[in-house]
């Protein structure tokens, strides 16, 4: 990362994959080696294996709104605490899951698998249902937005830990329809 930054005069970003042992304490010695960005996450390429003809197949997987959960989580648990900006890519579809990106706390939010199913056009439609969206909720800026549903400004911080968990299992018992609120 260092060899990479003094070769370069532009800021470098660096795409994480999600799979370090732990990722703040990995994202802020990036920070310290000069990453001016963060971009969480990556997915390595997942190619299947055709047990007939002992092939190796390609496979374009692309990705939901599902696959928003772990970028949302983390980047929510970064804001505010490591020295860079940050940008969520995986599962953004549509202007309600930009937008939570951005009250995580990213700077931007980033679209590949949608706008391969949909079209370019898609970034405009977007872009209109997310301003209205701003001006209906009030929002003078992006800025406003920006990690006001981080860790560090929503009411219970504890929401974003593992030991929600218990939380959510007692919710669940109450309610054996699996629905957890
Ligand atoms: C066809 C395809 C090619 C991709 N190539 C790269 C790549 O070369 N480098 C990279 O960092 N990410 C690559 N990605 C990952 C995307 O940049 C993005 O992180 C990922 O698709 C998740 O975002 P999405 O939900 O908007 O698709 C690729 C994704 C797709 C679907």
């Amino acid at each position: 990362m260092q060899l990479v930054r003094e070769a370069v005069s532009i800021p470098v970003a660096v795409k994480l994959s999600p799979f370090f042992t732990s990722t703040a304490h990995f994202a802020n010695e990036l920070c310290r080696a000069g990453a001016s960005g963060l971009v969480l996450f990556n997915r390595f390429y997942q190619p299947d294996i055709d047990i007939h003809k002992l092939d190796v197949l390609p496979r374009l997987h692309l990705f939901s709104s599902e696959d928003l959960a772990l970028p949302l989580r983390w980047i929510a648990m970064l804001y505010g605490r490591i020295p860079a900006d940050l940008a969520l890519t995986s599962g953004v579809q549509n202007y309600e899951d930009a937008i939570k990106g951005l009250m995580a706390g990213a700077s931007v939010t980033m679209m590949a698998s949608e706008l391969l199913k949909k079209g370019l056009f898609r970034i405009q439609e977007l872009l209109e249902a997310m301003n209205l969206w701003l001006e209906e909720h009030e929002y003078d800026s992006i800025e406003q937005l920006q990690g006001s549903m981080s860790q560090l400004h929503v009411a219970d911080p504890t929401a974003f830990e593992r030991a929600n968990y218990m939380k959510v299992l007692n919710a669940w018992r109450d309610d054996p329809t699996g629905v957890i609120l």
